[in-house]
């Protein structure tokens, strides 16, 4: 199967109609377990929030004896999230300590940009700070990904979901993956060229 054909599947079998908000996370999950099976490297996480999918990829890595490098700073405070989250995050991560590598830094630092280039990734999932130029960013450095590339709220009805938009399609032609995103889903998913 493609990954075309993999996204087409999970997009078909795991939206709830007339909720586009968490439902994101089985696809997610079906998505990064194809691309540990598929390609090698690791799994990045960029923008960790309460680490909820941060163990959903953690479990998979553990299962492909791969890491899921983690990037948050942790420092964006009067949110929904409350103050503590980094501690809610290393509350609900506990258990998959062993397969996670945290950096807790900004994703637009340079040498944050360095050690994620370092890595060999096959998946790598862009949720971090939600402006046109840092989703972008961020975009480009996951770009030596082998595998798919999933940018989450490109369809939320927020305020920041057109500039997230723009920067998946932008980051789609620049790096020449095909963008997959339906109304229904909030991210979206930029397979590479050959899939
Ligand atoms: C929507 S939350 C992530 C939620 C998580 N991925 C999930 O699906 O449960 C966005 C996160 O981006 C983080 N963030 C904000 N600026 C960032 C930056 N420059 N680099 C990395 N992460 C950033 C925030 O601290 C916050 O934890």
């Amino acid at each position: 199967m493609t990954g075309v054909e993999l996204v087409e599947k999970v997009f078909a079998e795991h939206t709830v109609v007339g909720d586009p908000g968490f439902g994101n996370r089985p696809r997610l999950e079906a998505v990064a377990e194809y691309c540990a099976q598929t390609w090698p490297g690791d799994l990045v996480e960029i923008g960790l929030g309460h680490g909820n999918t941060t163990r959903i990829f953690a479990e998979i890595a553990r299962a492909h004896d791969r890491r899921v490098v983690a990037v948050d700073p942790f420092d964006v405070m009067g949110t929904a999230w409350g103050d503590d989250y980094f501690e809610t995050f290393l509350k609900n991560t506990e258990p998959w300590r062993d397969a996670i590598d945290l950096l807790k830094a900004s994703s637009l630092d340079p040498e944050t940009i360095h050690v994620i280039g370092e890595r060999e990734l096959c998946f790598a999932y862009v949720d971090g700070l939600h402006t046109y130029e840092a989703c972008y960013s961020d975009i480009l450095t996951v770009s030596h990904c082998a595998g798919i590339i999933a940018v989450d709220d490109v369809h939320v009805e927020y305020s920041y979901a057109e500039p997230i938009r723009r920067a998946f399609y932008d980051g789609a032609i620049h790096l020449n993956r095909i963008p997959m995103d339906t109304s229904l889903s909030r991210e979206g998913y930029l397979i590479p060229g050959d899939q």
